[in-house]
């Protein structure tokens, strides 16, 4: 029976780079012989997609905390029952541009929902399923936002204030302190051949000891 995939999770704090160093990594990764799935929340499946345009298209109304994390946590569910689950399952690695970890950041740390909340969701969805790795791509948030304000329009979260975004940064900073060893921080404030140097090392001591160990 092949083994179960490695489930590896990029994060960080909009235009830190997650996007743009999924397909290095993707790439880096497939270059070692690694059967990979990439993906993405929200979104991931075609009901998925559909849900992250709801969640980030800006809307006159006010949108209730709850209600956006529930669209989140139902998007995720049919994430990982679709994708992710049969994958792993299978033997491939999944490679997921942002998971919960981005719930707890932004619905917790951001809109301040009781942390509670987010575990009993986590539980309800997910199970015993958690990333496996977790990279946190880390920069003052002012450079982010300027990176992620040059791409054009601003979707429903990128029109928050500061505050907002300096309490995401800092809970999944919190988040990567107390997480034990999944997490490993990447210094994303530099240039981007800097944070692909990074990037590779990690891809090559993830080939190494989880290739090895679990193919
Ligand atoms: N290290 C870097 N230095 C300079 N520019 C960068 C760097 N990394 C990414 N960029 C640029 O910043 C912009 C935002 O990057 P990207 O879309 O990958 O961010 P993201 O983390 O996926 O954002 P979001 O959270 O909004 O999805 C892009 O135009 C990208 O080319
Ligand atoms: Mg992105």
């Amino acid at each position: 029976m092949e083994s179960r995939g490695l489930f590896i999770t990029v994060e960080g704090v909009e235009g830190v780079g997650k996007s743009t160093n999924m397909r290095f990594l993707e790439e880096q990764l497939r270059d070692r012989g690694i059967n990979l799935v990439v993906t993405r929340e929200p979104g991931g499946t075609a009901l998925g997609e559909d849900i992250r345009e709801v969640l980030l298209r800006p809307r006159p109304e006010p949108v209730a905390a709850s209600a956006e994390l529930l669209l989140m946590f139902a998007a995720r569910a049919q994430h990982i029952n679709q994708v992710i689950e049969p994958a792993l399952a299978a033997g491939c690695w999944v490679l997921c541009d942002r998971f919960t970890d981005a719930t707890y950041a932004y619905q917790g740390g951001g809109r301040q929902l009781p942390v509670e909340m987010i575990r009993d969701l986590e539980r309800l969805v997910q199970g015993d399923l958690r990333p496996d790795y977790t990279l946190l791509l880390d920069a003052p948030v002012d450079v982010g936002l300027s990176r992620a304000g040059d791409r054009g329009e601003l979707d429903r979260f990128e029109q928050e204030q500061l505050g907002f975004f300096e309490r995401v940064r800092a809970t999944y900073l919190q988040l990567a302190k107390e997480g034990g060893g999944r997490y490993h921080i990447i210094d994303a404030a530099c240039p981007l051949t800097e944070v692909q140097q990074q990037l590779e090392e990690v891809c090559h001591e993830l080939a190494t000891c989880w290739g090895v160990r679990l193919r």
